[in-house]
């Protein structure tokens, strides 16, 4: 039986979920893909890193063994930063490979200009992963919510932050003690800075906006603050209050223009943010057919993100085949 082959670039936190993850769904995949899936190559930074996988031939530093290899059609992209993520997600899409990508610093920068290329080229791009970790926020957009209008979003959209606060506030404990547990986790950036002040979020944000509005409001009109400012003397005076503070990315259409802000937000038992506790993320959308509706679930995370990009590998492969069902039927009408 063929083998569906894939390359993952990256073997961190993400890299090694998703390669957990179809060890142990393998027999699932199986029945939703019909063939197995193996991971062919996978692409890291330092090889002596990574002495303990047991295919040693999976592993290389050269971006080309997976270009060149024409078995591989699906490439998961979990590396850090713009570059050269950008250059390998788009020179895959331009050789025929579908990319699923949980890179939201690259995706925000470039998110538009891969779309387009993956459509000249008859692949997919996934990007699920990339906002709000486990939760299908992307694929209920795309494909739940098609007539309504989305006119404001609400969200939590960075789990180490929501993390911070909510251990700060439950178990008294200072900032950076809290964040180093995020760190320990797999929870934060390489680089927590992202986190903290809201870059994180901000990217996410500006996913989104592309995402619902097919376009994203400009960079420098959008305010972004973040947590680092926030003590436990502050969280404990508001809970006192029964209030919280949160880190909330707000996008709203106002009179046709979009608007953007990442910012802490005092708020009370009645916003539907209240309850969003620890890594958890939760994206509140205001629909003009359905009204206000809530998706929560695991912001970060090994597990939470490889679950976001398997099942995009499940929707692209699967799509593809129903394209192929129907231009099939096509030439027999
Ligand atoms: P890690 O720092 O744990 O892992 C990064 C991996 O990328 C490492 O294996 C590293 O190689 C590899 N890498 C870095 N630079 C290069 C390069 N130039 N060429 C090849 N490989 C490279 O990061 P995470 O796994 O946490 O995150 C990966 C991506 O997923 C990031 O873009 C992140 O923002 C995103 N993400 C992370 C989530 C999380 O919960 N952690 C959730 C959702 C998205 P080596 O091992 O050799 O150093
Ligand atoms: N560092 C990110 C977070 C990972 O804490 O939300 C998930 O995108």
């Amino acid at each position: 039986m063929k083998k569906l082959n894939i390359a993952l670039l990256g073997f961190g936190t993400v890299g090694k979920g998703i390669f957990k993850t179809i060890e142990t769904h393998q027999k699932h995949l199986m029945q939703v893909l019909g063939k197995p899936v193996d991971i062919t190559k996978i692409v890291v930074k330092n090889i002596d890193k990574h002495s303990d996988l047991k295919r040693k031939r999976q592993l290389t530093t050269n971006f080309q063994e997976v270009l060149s290899h024409p078995d591989i059609n699906v490439v998961f992209e979990a590396i850090v930063g713009v570059e050269p993520a950008f250059s390998y997600a788009k020179a895959a899409l331009q050789s025929g490979k579908h990319v699923i990508t949980a890179n939201k610093e690259m995706f925000a920068h470039h998110g538009k200009e891969l779309k387009t290329i993956a459509k000249e080229n008859n692949v997919k791009i996934g990007f699920e992963a990339t906002t709000g970790g486990g939760i299908p926020i992307i694929q209920t957009i795309e494909q739940l919510l098609q007539v309504n209008q989305i006119n404001k979003v609400t969200a939590i959209l960075n789990g180490t932050s929501n993390y911070i606060l909510s251990e700060m506030r439950e178990k008294k404990l200072t900032f950076t003690s809290v964040l180093a547990e995020a760190q320990a986790l797999g929870y934060a950036e390489a680089d927590p800075t992202n986190d903290i002040e809201a870059i994180d979020a901000f990217y996410k944000l500006m996913i989104l906006s592309d995402h619902i509005y097919g376009k994203q409001p400009h960079w420098h009109f959008v305010k972004r603050q973040g947590i680092q400012q926030i003590t436990k003397e502050q969280i404990s005076e508001l809970q006192k209050q029964h209030r919280r503070i949160k880190s909330i990315g707000t996008l709203e259409l106002v009179n046709g223009q979009i608007e953007a802000r990442v910012e802490p937000m005092i708020i009370d038992e009645r916003h539907p943010l209240f309850a969003i506790e620890g890594v958890d993320n939760a994206i509140t959308i205001e629909g003009s057919i359905v009204g206000e509706l809530t998706l929560l679930g695991p912001g970060a995370g090994a597990f939470p993100t490889a679950s976001a990009m398997i099942e995009d590998l499940s929707t692209i492969l699967t799509s593809q085949q129903t394209q192929l069902t129907k231009q099939v039927e096509k030439v027999l009408d």
